[in-house]
């Protein structure tokens, strides 16, 4: 009998210290860095995001994600044997954010890693649990999104610090005789490395390079709407399906511009995709588990739609996951 991959429940989690625009406008303007609500909402759509207090860390936010996805698939902490963070902001060098996180739940023995692929780290963490789940060696596996990006920003840079903000979203996935995920797709291409990077490390001690985010937007943004659209048509292709058969386009929440363009091309209207960009900013990858909880509890997506999850980011790293609900 094949093993499929299925979401049985999802959650996600907000730090409550919430910034409008017109918060980090003011902030940034007590620094000296010009910029404002109009700016940020025209080539962004971004209104608002969250920062996590100085006190908490990924696996913080994690937890509370985790604890609701938990919650609404009626599994409990102690029969997960499997748990993938993605994140690019762990708590420390190692462990893993998933074995701190799997001490916090209570849940020890099954296999616990993180996945470092960026904004697409979501659908690189569930195309990796979906094949552990197919193969037998999961049953109950736990996929999270977490990321305090506000910890890497430079605040005094105003072309990247309005972008992005902190959260965390996790689905638990549990191995079922019906799909669940029916195809997944996954790229990276190196060359483009430095489009997109943190370039510091710790060595002898020592933070060594810039630990703060770099980015070329405009390099970002031409590959992101190229890779996003061929990646959809691919994974449509290996499950059999049309982009017509798509009920909901859930992608990397980083610009609605991105967004707008990639249902342009894949000929979707815009009321088929989610959009949370413009409450949460650019989480990396949380984004994607954070804009699917939230389509889930607000009752858009319902049991039995085909999703498909499109992540793009640094590496460069792009893929996507169709799945019916
Ligand atoms: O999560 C991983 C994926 N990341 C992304 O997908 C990000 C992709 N890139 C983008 O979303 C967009 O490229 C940005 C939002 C980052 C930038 O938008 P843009 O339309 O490409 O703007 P731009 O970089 O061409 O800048 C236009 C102007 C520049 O001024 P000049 O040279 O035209 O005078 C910038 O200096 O806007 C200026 N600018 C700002 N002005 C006010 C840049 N940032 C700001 C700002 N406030 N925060």
């Amino acid at each position: 009998m094949k093993l499929y991959s299925r979401i049985t429940g999802t959650g996600s989690f907000l730090p409550p210290r919430r910034l409008s625009n017109a918060d980090l406008v003011a902030e940034l303007a007590a620094n000296g860095v010009e910029t404002s609500d109009d700016w940020i909402v025209e080539r962004t759509g971004i209104r608002a995001r969250h920062f996590a207090a100085a006190d908490v860390c990924c696996s913080d936010l994690a937890l509370q994600a985790c604890t609701h996805a938990l919650q609404a698939a009626g599994v409990v902490a102690a029969d997960i044997d499997l748990i993938i963070v993605a994140t690019s902001t762990p708590d420390m060098v190692f462990p893993s954010t998933a074995c701190i996180l799997q001490h916090k739940l209570g849940a020890s023995g099954g296999a616990a890693f993180d996945v470092q692929a960026v904004c697409s780290g979501f659908v690189y963490a569930v195309s990796i649990a979906d094949a552990l789940i197919q193969n037998g060696s999961a049953g109950k596996a736990l996929v999270v999104g977490a990321e305090i990006f506000s910890r890497i920003l430079d605040f005094s840079d105003r072309t990247t610090c309005v972008l992005f903000g902190d959260g965390a979203g996790a689905v638990v996935l549990e191995a079922s005789e019906s799909p669940g995920v029916l195809a997944t797709d996954l790229h990276a291409d190196g060359k483009h490395v430095g489009i997109l990077c943190v370039p510091g490390s710790v060595s002898g001690g020592k933070v060594v390079g810039e630990p703060l985010l770099k980015m070329d937007g405009q390099a970002v943004f031409k590959l992101a709407v190229g890779v996003l659209e061929q990646s959809a048509r691919a994974v449509l292709e290996k499950a059999g399906k049309a982009t017509t058969d798509i009920d909901w386009l859930i992608p990397h929440q980083a610009n609605i511009r991105i967004m707008q363009s990639t249902a342009k091309r894949l000929r979707l209207p815009f009321d088929r995709v989610i959009v949370t960009v413009d409450q949460h900013g650019n989480t990396s990858a949380a984004s994607i588990p954070m804009a699917l909880d939230s389509a889930v509890r607000s009752g858009k997506v319902k049991p039995g739609q085909l999703v498909l999850l499109e992540g793009v980011g640094g590496g460069f790293t792009w893929g996507s996951v169709l799945v019916t609900m």
